[in-house]
C-alpha cells in the first residue's frame, strides 16, 4: 500500500473508533452532547490518535493493547475541546474550523464553553474505562501512568499553560522573545503530541528511557507543527485550510513567521522534523509509516 492509501485507511479506522466512544445525543442535556459531537465529527487530520497508535506499534502489537482505543478517543476529545475554546470570541474569535462554522457560532458561546468542558471530562471518563479491561497489575500500571501523562500534558504544565502564555502575549506584543515563543509552542501544541507518543509507548510497555526519547521527538514534531500552522495562517486560504487565515495578525499574535520570516520558518520546520525522524529511526524497531508521516507534515497544506 502506498503512503496516502495507508493514511486514508488508518484515518478511517480512527473515525470508527471515535464514533464508538462519543456520547449518545439524548436526555435533557442533549444540546451539549450535540455540540460536543458537532465538533468531534467534523473531521480533522486525527493526527494525535494516529501518532499514539503508531508509537505503540514501535514497542508492541497494537491488536493486543485493549486500552489503546480508549486513550486514542480521549486524546482526540481533549484536542477538540482545546479547539472549541481556542475559537471562542474571548480567545481567537474564529468562525470557521474544518470547513464548518465553529461550535460557538452554531450553538452559542455558553454551550460551546460547556461542550469543551464536557469533552474534557468525558475524555478522562473514557480513558479511565480502560481499567475495566485490565487483567494484570502491569495493565493497571500502564493505564494509570498514561492517565497521569494525559492530565499533565493537557493541563497547566502543558496545553493550558501554553494557551495562557499565548493569550497574554497578544497584549505584550513588543516584549516577545524567542524563549517565550518556544514556551508557547512547546506547551500549547507540542504537549498534546507528546501525550500521544508517550501514552502509545507506555501502553505498549516501553521503558522510561524510550518514553523520554519519544517526548523529545514529539517536542520537535510539535514545534514544527505549530510553525507550519503559523506559516499556513499567512500563506493559505479558508477554502484549503478549513479555518480562517490571518487569524494571528487579527489577534496581534507574534509567531515564528512574524519574528523570522517565511523562508527561515520553512527551514526550521524541516530541520526540527528531520531531527525527529532521526530519533524515530534510532529505536530497535522501525515504524516507516510514522517516519513518513512526520516527513509529510513538513509540506502539509492543511
Ligand atoms: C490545530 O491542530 C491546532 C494546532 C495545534 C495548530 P490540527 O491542525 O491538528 O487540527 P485538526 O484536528 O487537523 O483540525
Ligand atoms: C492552537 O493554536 C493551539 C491549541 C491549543 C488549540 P492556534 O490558535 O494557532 O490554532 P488554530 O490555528 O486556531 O487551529
Ligand atoms: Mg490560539
Ligand atoms: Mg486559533
Ligand atoms: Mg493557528
Amino acid at each position: 500500500m502506498n503512503f496516502n492509501d495507508e493514511l486514508r485507511h488508518k484515518t478511517e479506522r480512527i473515525e470508527t473508533i471515535l464514533a464508538q466512544y462519543l456520547p449518545k445525543e439524548e436526555g435533557y442535556q442533549k444540546t451539549v452532547l450535540q455540540a460536543m459531537n458537532y465538533s468531534v465529527t467534523a473531521g480533522g487530520k486525527r493526527l494525535r490518535p494516529m501518532m499514539m497508535e503508531e508509537s505503540a506499534a514501535l514497542f508492541g502489537n497494537i491488536e493486543e493493547i485493549s486500552a489503546l482505543p480508549m486513550f486514542m478517543a480521549a486524546l482526540e476529545m481533549i484536542h477538540n475541546y482545546s479547539l472549541v475554546h481556542d475559537d471562542l470570541p474571548a480567545m481567537d474569535n474564529d468562525e470557521y474550523r474544518r470547513g464548518r462554522k465553529t461550535t460557538h457560532v452554531v450553538y452559542g458561546e455558553g454551550m460551546a464553553v460547556l461542550a469543551g468542558d464536557g469533552l474534557l471530562n468525558y475524555a478522562f471518563e473514557t480513558a479511565a474505562s480502560s481499567f475495566d479491561g485490565a487483567t494484570t497489575i502491569e495493565d493497571y500500571r500502564r493505564a494509570a501512568s498514561s492517565m497521569q501523562i494525559l492530565g499533565r500534558k493537557a493541563g497547566i504544565y502543558g496545553m493550558i499553560g501554553g494557551q495562557c502564555a499565548d493569550l497574554e502575549a497578544e497584549e505584550t506584543e513588543s516584549a516577545m522573545t524567542d524563549e517565550m515563543l518556544l514556551f508557547i509552542h512547546e506547551h500549547k501544541t507540542a504537549a498534546l503530541i507528546q501525550a500521544a507518543m508517550m501514552i502509545g509507548a507506555t501502553l505498549a510497555g516501553a521503558g522510561q528511557d524510550d518514553v523520554m526519547r519519544l517526548e523529545k521527538c514529539a517536542f520537535n514534531i510539535g514545534l514544527a507543527f505549530q510553525i507550519q500552522d503559523d506559516i499556513l495562517d499567512v500563506t493559505s486560504s479558508l477554502e484549503v485550510l478549513g479555518k480562517p487565515v490571518g487569524s494571528d495578525e487579527k489577534n496581534h499574535k507574534l509567531t515564528y513567521v512574524t519574528m523570522h520570516g517565511l523562508t527561515e520558518s520553512g527551514s526550521k520546520v524541516k530541520e526540527l522534523s528531520e531531527e525527529a525522524i532521526d530519533i524515530l529511526s534510532s529505536f530497535s524497531r522501525r515504524n516507516l509509516f510514522l517516519e513518513e508521516l512526520v516527513r509529510q507534515l513538513i509540506y502539509r497544506e492543511k
